[in-house]
């Protein structure tokens, strides 16, 4: 999440190393299978996966909007998610990395990735299904796989591949060293030892979502969607 980095990916900050390694080893996957060519980055921040997805695709294009909170050096198309400004069908691939729960019409922000795409082009989103509000006041929603599934259909793509990246540990754990880092400040300074208790809080979730994946309690939801 910045991929819900402040919120949750990207920055590899100690509170999110679980949720960022696994989204990374997510992306690197579909990656190989999907994306290639000219590639749309929609609501790219500061395009924390230039390195991980350059050895597949032959152009990375970085689409963000004018009032970002991010590094706007990074972006190489200014405008929202809304009204890119790109021909029709003039990429091969998108991604669009923890940006929908930060967009008021969804629905038209599929629609427009749709446009962008070619006949046969694949998308790979990733949405928060239980995550803390960040990038505040810009935050409105939070998905289902069955909202997911709803709005990607109704925007013309096919689904393939809709899967919970995380169960009940991975979510509620990492969500704990957000809020036990939040506390390490002030007159609660000395809780000096919480990064050691972060690390092993998520070593031990990423273990028991092994044992016990209660998909239902996902902190996100990857999306694979092609337009047919
Ligand atoms: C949580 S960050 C994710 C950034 C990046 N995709 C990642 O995975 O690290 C959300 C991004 O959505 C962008 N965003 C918010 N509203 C937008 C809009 N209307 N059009 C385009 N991008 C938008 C923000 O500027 C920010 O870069």
């Amino acid at each position: 999440m910045s991929a819900i980095r402040g919120g949750t990916q990207g920055a590899r900050k100690r509170s999110n190393l679980l949720t960022a390694r696994i989204h990374d080893r997510e992306l690197k996957r579909c990656a190989g299978q999907y994306l290639k060519g000219r590639l749309a980055d929609i609501g790219c921040g500061d395009k924390p996966y230039s390195d991980l997805l350059a050895p597949f695709v032959e152009e990375h294009v970085g689409i963000d909007h004018e009032g970002t909170q991010h590094d706007r050096s990074r972006v190489d198309l200014t405008g929202t998610a809304y009204d890119i400004p790109a021909a029709d069908a003039s990429f091969d691939s998108a991604i669009c990395t923890a940006v929908l729960e930060h967009l008021e019409e969804p629905e038209q922000a599929i629609r427009e990735c749709w446009r962008i795409l070619k006949p046969g082009g694949h998308a790979v989103y990733t949405a928060p299904f239980i995550w803390h509000v960040h990038e505040e006041p810009r935050d409105f929603y939070r998905y289902s796989r069955y909202g997911l599934e709803y709005l990607f259909k109704k925007a013309g793509f096919e689904i393939v591949e809709l899967k919970a990246l995380s169960g009940f540990w991975t979510t509620f754990g990492v969500l704990l060293v957000y809020k036990m880092q939040s506390m390490n400040r002030g007159p609660l300074r000395w809780l000096r030892f919480v990064d050691a208790l972060g690390a092993v809080t998520q070593s031990v979730a990423g273990l028991m979502d092994r044992l016990d994946r209660a998909e239902q309690w996902t902190w996100m939801y990857l999306v694979v969607a092609r337009k047919p």
